[in-house]
């Protein structure tokens, strides 16, 4: 039996009939239920512009969970129990009289979570709606990324919201936080004092943060191209990992004593002014090429593309944190798509030691490195260097990993998917897992300049190879300091 009692809720999911809902957010309803997590009384509502009678919607998203999750997952009495819980409702969220059906739907005992599965520029009218139909009292919103395109527009829609809603009922999701590995690193830097004492300038030399993938545009290339990889990435998910990393230990558990810490970090990164802009910052466009063995067409042939375009999907960046932690210790982004392998991961490389007494010869044998992998094969592992064994090894070294797969260690647990845990977050009322309000503005003004830099500058972005480590220039960018990405990939 679950650990944790969770309240029943009223799940209310703006913008039901989406690729984000049918991939990610009813498989994630599903497996709490299957796992125990939902309040028998617990409701969920599918609000979508769709008409139709309710029962083909609800088909459809019975579709949705046999595709989307796996076979030896779907278990007939819970698909029967969550199919009792759904109900589908046709509403156009900016007309305020189609409140009256939703709040016919809302007990006044129950929490209404409303989940925002739309565009950032319907979340003012929904918040409106809800408040004029006297449901903004019980309410939590959960606002989807992006918000906004930059600082003034997500004030725009952050400013809207707020006028209904007080901050400490606003969940704005990055999906990343709510991925099992990036939990740990939490629980490994502040429940281990191994990492603590080394965690700063005196001892990390620099920290590499990668996210590629595999995928291209997947029929998105109208949202895209109009955003590009350094907002749809950089701007939230990697910002998001960098200040887990350079973060300074929280006085306790709590959402805002987390979310105060990681302000800091973004109040302290170092502007990229448009005269570093060439040697700190590398754009990137794919062109035609081979992932997995199969032949992809470059961004500029994607469907529906405009051939013209000069959006980025991918960029390799340094960045300096200015405190007494991360002074002269960069931090290396990479992100793209159409990769050659999906893999996300942070590698923190420590210094050498002070005084060499191995062989000369051994020194350029990599010292130690602590590699946190996010996907796949969520796990930890710390490079350390050891003695080659053997009577004829003298005192060679050889580097090897003390090593934690998550997988393999816990074999029984299935390692829930990021939306789980966050839609359970929400039910439970933490916000610990959600950015504030001032995080995206911060997050926001960094990347602004960064994007002004570029357009004052007329950047055009360096073609890659679908399948490749992205542009050479992005080599280029790390090797220039003295190092190289961590090539296991
Ligand atoms: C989303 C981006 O936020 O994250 C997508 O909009 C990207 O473009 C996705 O593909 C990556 O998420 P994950 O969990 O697959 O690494």
């Amino acid at each position: 039996m679950p650990a944790i009692t969770v309240e029943a809720t009223l799940f209310a999911l703006f913008g039901a009939s989406g690729d984000l809902a049918m991939r990610k957010l009813f498989p994630a309803l599903y497996q709490l239920d299957r796992a125990g997590l939902l309040h028998a009384e617990t409701r969920v509502l599918a609000l979508s512009r769709d008409a139709g009678e309710p029962a083909g919607h609800l088909d459809r998203i019975g579709e949705a969970l046999r595709r989307y999750v796996p076979e030896s997952q779907l278990d007939p009495v819970v698909l029967e129990r969550f199919r009792e819980r759904l109900d589908y409702l046709t509403m156009d969220f900016r007309r305020g009289e189609d409140y009256a059906a939703l709040a016919e739907k809302v007990s006044p005992d129950i929490p209404l979570i409303a989940y925002f599965a739309t565009p950032a520029s319907v979340y003012g009218p929904i918040c409106e709606h809800l408040a004029a139909a006297g449901l903004a009292e019980q309410t939590r919103v959960v606002l989807e990324k992006p918000i906004g395109h930059d600082l003034a527009s997500s004030r725009v829609v952050n400013e809207a919201v707020a006028q209904y809603f007080p901050e400490s009922r606003i969940y704005r999701i990055d999906h990343y936080l709510g991925k099992e590995t990036v939990q740990n690193l939490i629980a490994l830097r502040f429940a281990n004092s191994l990492f603590e004492t080394q965690w700063n300038q005196h001892h990390i030399s620099h920290v590499e943060i990668t996210v590629a993938e595999t995928v291209g545009i997947e029929g998105r290339w109208g949202y895209f191209d109009q955003a590009g990889q350094l907002r749809d990435m950089i701007q939230n998910h990697l910002l998001q990992l960098l200040c887990l990393i350079a973060m300074d230990p929280p006085s306790d558990l709590t959402a805002d004593s987390i979310r105060d810490e990681k302000v800091k970090v973004l109040k302290a990164l170092a502007p990229i002014t448009p005269e570093k802009l060439g040697q700190y910052v590398v754009r990137g466009q794919y062109v035609a090429g081979t992932v997995g063995g199969k032949a992809v067409p470059g961004y500029l042939d994607e469907e529906n593309s405009n051939a013209e375009s000069s959006t980025e999907t991918f960029v390799a960046l340094r960045a300096d944190i200015c405190n007494w932690r991360w002074s002269g210790v960069p931090f290396y982004l990479r992100t793209g798509k159409r990769m050659g392998q999906k893999v996300s991961q942070i590698v923190i490389h420590f210094k050498e030691p002070p005084f060499y007494i191995f062989a000369p010869e051994q020194r350029s044998l990599i010292s130690n490195r602590l590699i946190i992998r996010l996907q796949p094969d969520e796990g930890i592992s710390l490079q350390v260097m050891t003695k080659e064994q053997g009577l004829d090894k003298g005192m060679h070294l050889r580097s090897g990993p003390l090593q934690l797969n998550f997988s393999e260690t816990y074999k029984s647990s299935r390692i829930p998917d990021a939306y789980e845990r966050l839609l359970l977050e929400v039910m439970q009322g933490n916000q610990n897992l959600f950015v504030r309000k001032d995080e995206i503005e911060y997050a926001w003004r960094w990347c602004d300049q960064l994007i002004d830099g570029w357009s004052r500058l007329g950047d055009a972005p360096k073609a890659y190879p679908a399948g490749s480590w992205g542009p050479v220039a992005s080599i280029a960018l790390i090797t220039r300091d003295g190092r190289s990405w961590y090539g296991d990939l």
